[in-house]
């Protein structure tokens, strides 16, 4: 993953690489590093730590300034994370500087060529063997630093997003992308670099996004101008103009990320609605699906592939797809699939659901399915993203930027859409009637209220949180609709909290869980009013004879599932297919104030990343 940062200008160039950082830090964050060449010395700064260690350091031990620069916050492939190994990374000469967002995957054997010549390694990096390789084919060939980079990278095999340039000629750096993401803001006499459009926002809203296996030397007083890496060939330039502000980028008043991502929700909901979802005319408009309706309605399953909890939101819309629209869906992950040697046809219809639109297992899940003749489309939330761009056709959520790395308003938003789909398939195939579909219609527009709603029990869950927090071990359990809600609440706790979690089908337990359960063991039990409730509360029958802790998730005014749990926590009652959109609210809340308590960084777990863009 990582996150890169590049300057180019006339302002001071460190305070806008380590704000960048700041903001890019979703990406990886056990090292950063800065290089910053002020007019007389190239200045590099890396520690491990996060960004906040690099300011204290950078500050402390140099007095960087200057125009041109580049950072680097890292979460470590190649190499553990230390100072050592932390980006950027020069080439022996001490001349030219790197950041690399990637793996170069033959960086061995490139190695063992560069030592034969002479070449030596402070780092266990692949990118240190990437910048000397550089300076090999520099000096060798005798050509300008963009060409020694473009010949470099033509003997490279792996991905990358990478910034490099020289001291010697500090007006000028060169990007290069293939399977990182790699965006250039373009100002007045100035260039921005960064691995997505969040450091630059506040001085540019135009901007370049790099297709795979492209370059760009970005110069003052020169336009920018992007060539093929393979051969050279130039490229026409597209430039964006960035939808997104500051604001949607900072916390708000809220102490986490999270916290404030959560209480987005209603209003994440709507957006990702609005103008699709017309309840007066009883329509659903989805250009992205309309255009494309033959291949649906010919389709004879979709495949949907996805990561993370992107992936709990494909098996969500399992069920919303074959109960609506009575289309065989398969839920698969991205990484098992790209390598399984899939069954895969031209009358399969693929829907890859990612937040970031840059996983690099969805990507090549994407790139397999459409080499077997596949239709592939994409739910993704942010907007000019490499599974956007990548896929045929596709739907944004358009729920925001999402910088928590616990994934929420991603994964109701992400069910909103595939719900909209569902529905509008639904309704052109003929497999729901005109009222139920009004009704669908009529509660998924009240879904943002009753969102609303459940986050209510904000200060109920923190007390059960309380009680809770210092168990080892979590079960959560759901069925149907809410089975993946399981998997999901399971999720959120392992990955802020690090307490052990598993998410199972309720009916399941009886198949080995069970054996888990004594007075230690908190069950988190979804048993909303609607799908398989006398069962689920017979299985709380069961957890309640073994002694284990019961936190109920249930409909309002429910009275059963109350009188056997130790606590419950009440959501609005819905229709059972938008249920997960109110189940899932307690399980980020409790999940949230059980991490805060036991004082973990919640938005930047250890090991995780938001952005996953390495295998
Ligand atoms: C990482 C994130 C998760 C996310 C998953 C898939 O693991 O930490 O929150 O669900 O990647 O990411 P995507 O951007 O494809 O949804």
């Amino acid at each position: 993953m990582c996150g890169i940062v590049g300057y180019v200008g006339h302002r001071d160039a460190y305070p806008i690489i380590l704000e960048g950082l700041k903001r890019l830090e979703y990406r990886g964050y056990d090292s950063a590093g800065i290089a910053m060449f002020d007019g007389t010395n190239l200045k590099v700064s890396k520690t491990k730590g996060k960004v906040l260690d690099l300011e204290n350091k950078s500050t402390q031990e140099n007095n960087i300034n200057g125009t041109i620069g580049i950072g680097h916050t890292r979460w470590a492939t190649h190499g553990v994370p230390n100072d050592v190994n932390s980006h950027p990374h020069y080439s022996n000469s001490g001349d030219l500087v790197i950041i690399h967002n990637g793996i170069i995957e033959n960086y061995e054997s490139l190695k063992k060529e560069l030592l034969k010549r002479g070449y030596t390694f402070n780092s266990d990096t692949d990118t240190e063997v990437l910048i000397n390789l550089i300076e090999d084919v520099k000096k060798n060939e005798g050509v300008k630093l963009g060409k020694a980079v473009q010949i470099a990278l033509n003997q490279v095999v792996g991905a990358y997003a990478i910034a490099v340039f020289d001291k010697n000629k500090p007006d000028e750096i060169v990007v290069a992308r293939l399977g990182s993401p790699l965006a250039i803001g373009i100002g007045e006499d100035e260039f921005f670099i960064a691995s997505d459009a969040s450091p630059f926002l506040e001085y540019t809203k135009n901007a370049i996004y790099l297709e795979d296996e492209e370059m760009a030397i970005v110069r003052r007083h020169k336009d920018v101008k992007i060539r093929k890496i393979k051969d050279d060939s130039l490229v026409d330039l597209y430039i964006q103009e960035l939808q997104i502000n500051l604001e949607q980028i900072e916390k708000g008043g809220y102490d986490h990320f999270m916290l404030k991502e959560i209480y987005e929700q209603p209003n994440a909901i709507k957006d990702t609605y609005r103008g699709r979802l017309l309840v007066n005319e009883a329509i659903i408009k989805m250009a992205g699906v309309e255009d494309n309706m033959k291949k649906f309605l010919n389709a004879d399953r979709i495949i949907v592939v996805a990561c993370g909890t992107s992936w709990h939101a494909g098996l969500v819309s399992e069920y919303i797809f074959e109960d609506l629209a009575r289309i065989p869906v398969e839920v698969e992950y991205a990484s098992e699939f790209r390598y399984r040697n899939p069954i895969i046809t031209e009358k399969d219809v693929v829907i890859a659901i990612s937040q970031s639109g840059e996983t690099a297992d969805t990507l090549a899940a994407i790139k397999l399915a459409k080499s077997k003749g596949a239709f592939v489309f994409g739910v993704c939330n942010v907007v000019g993203s490499s599974i956007a761009r990548e896929t045929d056709a596709g739907a944004y959520t358009h729920a925001g930027p999402e910088i928590g790395v616990a994934s929420t308003k991603a994964f109701t938003t992400q069910i909103t859409v595939l719900t909209l789909i569902a529905l509008r398939l639904a309704r052109a195939k003929g497999t729901i009637s005109s009222s139920d579909f009004r009704r669908h219609l009529l509660e998924l527009e009240m879904i943002p209220g009753k969102v609303e709603e459940a986050l209510k029990s904000d200060s109920h869950i923190k007390m059960i949180a309380d009680i809770y927090k210092d168990a080892k071990n979590f079960l959560y359990l759901g069925r149907g609709y809410n089975f993946p809600v399981a998997l999901e609440g399971a999720l959120k706790l392992k990955e802020i909290s690090y307490i052990h979690a598993e998410g199972y089908p309720a009916a399941e337990m009886k198949h080995g869980p069970i054996a888990l359960i004594d007075e230690q063991m908190p069950v988190v039990v979804i048993a909303t009013k609607k799908g398989h409730y006398d069962k689920v509360v017979s299985n709380i029958q069961e957890i309640k004879s073994r002694k284990g802790k019961i936190i109920g998730i249930v409909t309002q005014g429910d009275k059963s599932v109350k009188d056997l749990a130790d606590y419950v926590i009440e959501v609005p009652e819905t229709l059972e297919s938008l249920t997960p959109l109110l189940t899932t609210i307690p399980l980020q809340l409790l999940s949230y104030h059980i991490a805060v308590m036991l004082d973990k960084n919640v938005d930047q777990p250890r090991n995780l990343a938001k952005s996953v863009t390495v295998e």
